[in-house]
């Protein structure tokens, strides 16, 4: 189990504790008390870091912030999760699109760099940091609606973009992590739709029962995380555990 307390002083880290997801998989991780330590990072307020975890705070457009909030821990990671995401962003004018009229070019820039190249530096600075002897994962939050295979309805071309491409780096960083670490899982997760300020403009259609509390997404995700062997490794993962099309 990934979550199993091991022999030697381990870590689990959250790369976006202070959005609804990664806040409340944070606490999850807490409470579990299978940590030697439960690290937090954050983007720029410290007093986002939940009670009881280390903070650190990190940009994913600097990758120089996440070196050194990797190297801040003096334990082994056993488990990264990166949590965090971008879909809108009202007040710099960061909507979904639902046209191909509406791609703005620095707009793609933006969501391509929070949502595929951020998570990317983050693997490239801690896939070699986990353990090598036993089970270990790395986590990122995607979106089903980065599946191609799914995608019926199109629009969201940035989003849905940026997710896709991210559902490939994971693919390929569980290829090249099954040659040095064998027991260790690289998986791209669908928490479902969660509410949290990501989704607050899109929850109209969804029904309540579909809704999932940021609570109740974070122990669903953990539990399809410590289902996943390493044969699963570079797969797309729905919160039920269904393994969804890339
Ligand atoms: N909620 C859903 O229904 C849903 C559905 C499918 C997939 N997801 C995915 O789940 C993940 C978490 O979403 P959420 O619902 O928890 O959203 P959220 O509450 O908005 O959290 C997103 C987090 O990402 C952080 N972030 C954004 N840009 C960053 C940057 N440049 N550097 C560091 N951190 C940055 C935000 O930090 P600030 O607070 O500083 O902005 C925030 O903490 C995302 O990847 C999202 O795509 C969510």
């Amino acid at each position: 189990m990934i979550l199993s307390s091991p022999a030697t002083p381990s870590s689990a880290v959250v790369f976006g504790a202070g959005g609804a997801i990664g806040r409340a998989i944070t606490a999850r991780l807490l409470a579990s008390g299978q940590f030697d330590l439960v690290r937090a990072g954050v983007r720029d307020k410290p007093e986002q870091v939940p009670a009881g975890a280390q903070g650190f705070v990190f940009d994913l457009a600097d990758e120089a912030s996440i070196v050194s909030a990797l190297e801040g821990d003096q334990h082994q990671p056993r488990l990264v999760i990166v949590a965090s995401g971008l879909l809108h962003d009202p007040l710099r004018g960061i909507a979904p699109e639902k046209s191909i009229r509406a791609l703005d070019p620095a707009v793609m820039a933006e969501l391509f760099a929070v949502n595929t190249i951020g998570p990317a530096l983050i693997a490239k600075h801690c896939l070699a940091r986990l353990p090598r002897d036993r089970r270990a994962a790395f986590a990122v939050l995607s979106a089903r609606v980065g599946s191609i295979a799914d995608n019926r309805l199109g629009g969201w071309h940035s989003y849905r973009a940026s997710k896709a491409a991210l559902n490939m780096l994971v693919r390929n960083f569980g290829i090249e992590l099954a040659r040095s670490h064998p027991l260790a899982i690289a998986a791209a997760l669908h928490p479902g739709t969660v509410d949290s300020r990501l989704s607050a403009p899109f929850q109209r259609r969804v029904a309540p029962q579909r809704l999932f509390a940021p609570d109740e997404a974070a122990a669903r995700l953990l539990a399809v995380i410590d289902r996943l062997t390493p044969a699963d490794s570079g797969g797309l993962f729905s919160w039920d555990g269904a393994r969804l099309p890339w």
